[in-house]
């Protein structure tokens, strides 16, 4: 396969951006090789600037679940762009996003009912962790060793895929006081939760977590698990706070309280909120909203923040995720995971909704145990794959994310690619 075209294009963008890239996994430093320049995407397919064509698993990294371009978001986009850009001034649109999102979530979600728009994932968990601090008085918050939950400096301790990628444990230029507050412990251990509480009980602001963590493999934890965080969290006047940036509208409308029936204080948004576009979210209670900026002390705010072409764009996603778009993507993806676990491979395939990941062995739990010596056989699928017009994560401790746009044939066309790989080995 021709990639000339790409070849020039990072050899100048290497010249003007660091890495070449603007967010370090898409350099490829975990399989190798040339980031592939895109020119376009049209619903499973991407076709890169030398014109092959991809069928696309990585789907921007999750937001587009109804794959590129659907026609409702991009007509959507059209209309605002006729009425404003920006205006930095309330619109409607900001308005109708938050109503469809919390209307929908009456069921599931009773107690979700303020809901803030900013820019961006990282954006939306750092201030959801501001508000969880100022809500409670107190300042440790718990997270999870190897969980990624934007690149704010207080988080980046111990933080997922794209540093285990590049090697990195922790980020340099972060003061180890912004991080003195965050207790990181193993995902998956009652015991050193309990011990965290005996520690630090009464200065415990909250744990966040991914209710299914999937930015650093796909990690599913056992529900009793996540309910036990919310029965300490509560008995302890602490915040459980749900990322739900990769996860949020990917599992169900309601997320991982409507999937797995917990419901927590905060739940943290990105990706799919915005149909495509920059948005984040964070949302909550009504009394934990009241102390944030204006009617209360926990200062946040952004220029972009409720832009109307991302609210609208958001809008559309929001109205084309129906429960059989749920059910349709779930039993895709189970019919992939099925005939590939059918075989009688070394790796495995894990899934949960419309997520699934390659591993070796037995499904992990923790970071911890991610098989890491397994991701050089992951960079050989990955080029194999690629090598065969199908774009994946370029990294073994991504997840593939199907979207709608895919067909029977798309999902065929796949397994084969892959059979064919591991069929060699
Ligand atoms: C769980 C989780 N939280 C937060 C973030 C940060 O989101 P963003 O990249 O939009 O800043 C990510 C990004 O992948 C994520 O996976």
């Amino acid at each position: 396969m021709n990639r000339e075209g790409s070849k020039k294009l990072y050899e100048r963008a290497l010249k003007v951006l660091p890495g070449g890239v603007n967010s370090p996994v898409r350099a490829f430093r975990s399989v190798g090789g040339t980031p592939v320049f895109m020119e376009s995407g049209q619903g499973c397919h991407v076709t890169d600037v030398d014109g092959n064509r991809y069928l696309d698993f990585c789907n921007s990294w999750g937001p587009l679940i109804c794959g590129h371009r659907h026609p409702d978001i991009v007509s959507a986009i059209q209309s605002q762009l006729e009425r404003s850009l920006t205006l930095g001034i309330p619109t409607e649109s900001e308005v109708k996003l938050a109503e469809f999102i919390l209307n929908g979530f009456r069921t599931n979600l009773p107690s979700i009912q303020k809901i803030r728009f900013v820019s961006s994932g990282t954006e939306a968990v750092m201030s959801a962790v501001r508000l969880a601090r100022g809500f409670t008085g107190r300042n440790k918050i718990i997270k999870f060793d190897g969980c990624y939950h934007g690149h704010s400096d207080a988080l980046l301790v111990k933080a997922g895929s794209g540093l285990a990628t590049a090697g990195i444990p922790d980020s340099s230029g972060v003061p180890a006081a912004m991080t003195s507050d965050i207790i990181v412990l193993p995902l998956d251990d009652e015991d050193a939760v309990k011990q965290a509480f005996k520690d630090h009980g009464n200065n415990i602001a909250g744990i966040i977590l991914e209710p299914v963590p999937a930015n650093n493999g796909l990690l599913l934890q056992r529900p009793e698990y996540l309910q036990f965080l919310r029965d300490i969290t509560r008995e302890h006047g602490s915040l459980l706070i749900f990322d739900e940036v990769i996860i949020g509208f990917r599992l169900a409308f309601g997320g991982a309280a409507e999937y797995l029936g917990i419901e927590p204080d905060l739940i943290t948004y990105g990706k799919i909120i915005g149909g495509g576009m920059p948005v984040g979210a964070f949302a909550g209670r009504d009394d934990i909203f009241k102390l944030l900026a204006p009617d209360g002390p926990v200062y946040q705010a952004g220029t972009l923040s409720g832009n109307p072409v991302a609210m609208e764009a958001g809008l559309a996603q929001m109205r084309l995720l129906t429960p059989d778009l749920y059910t349709n993507l779930e039993a895709n993806r189970k019919r992939i995971q099925d005939a590939f676990n059918a075989k009688s491979y070394e790796f495995k395939m894990t899934g949960i909704a419309s997520i699934f990941w390659f591993h070796r062995g037995e499904a992990p739990r923790t970071s911890a145990s991610i098989d890491r010596d397994s991701m050089k056989t992951y960079a050989a699928l990955f080029h194999h794959c690629l090598d065969q017009g199908i774009y994946m994560a370029p990294s073994g401790y991504e997840v593939g994310f199907l979207s709608s746009a895919m067909t029977d044939q798309d999902l065929d066309q796949f397994l084969d690619t892959v059979f064919a790989f591991f069929d060699k080995m």
